[in-house]
């Protein structure tokens, strides 16, 4: 069967293309959420798309992709930092969860540095811009 991909992006992620450019780059949600789609087609997968600004949200959608889907690209925003709500879903769905930063969260600010999805991530990518969802989907395709 082919392999099913949701793509969840968290707060103020649905702002790409005028959000601080310099450091997310001109793409908007839209045109990076159609390259994710067209990159997983290429290779025989399948992927819807998701973006909340509300953690409670999140936590639902990582809830109800048990059973529906393969695996979760995320990029958790700044919930990254800060929730401990997205890190037991991820824990409870028992999902393979690729977590996915635009910049390199470790070279800016300190309060940047800590991850509570990391530590029940199946990989973490971040400072490659939108090549990194590209790379996840393709480790999530090889993989299987
Ligand atoms: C981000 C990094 C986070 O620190 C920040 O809060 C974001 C975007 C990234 O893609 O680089 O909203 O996840």
């Amino acid at each position: 069967m082919a392999i099913s991909i949701l793509l969840l992006n968290g707060p103020n992620l649905n702002m790409l293309g005028t959000r601080e450019p310099q450091i997310y780059g001109s793409q908007t949600l839209e045109d990076v959420e159609t390259l994710c789609k067209n990159h997983a087609e290429e290779k025989g997968a399948s992927l819807s798309v998701f973006q909340s600004n509300h953690e409670g949200d999140l936590v639902d959608a990582i809830q109800k992709a048990r059973g529906h889907y393969d695996a979760i690209v995320f990029n958790p925003g700044a919930y990254t930092h800060t929730s401990i709500a997205i890190r037991d879903a991820i824990t409870a769905a028992q999902m393979a969860i690729y977590e996915v930063h635009l910049s390199n969260v470790h070279a800016r600010e300190e309060f940047r540095h800590h991850s509570y999805v990391s530590g029940v991530a199946k990989a973490v990518i971040a400072g490659l811009g939108v090549h990194g969802y590209l790379a996840a989907i393709d480790e999530i395709c090889d993989d299987a």
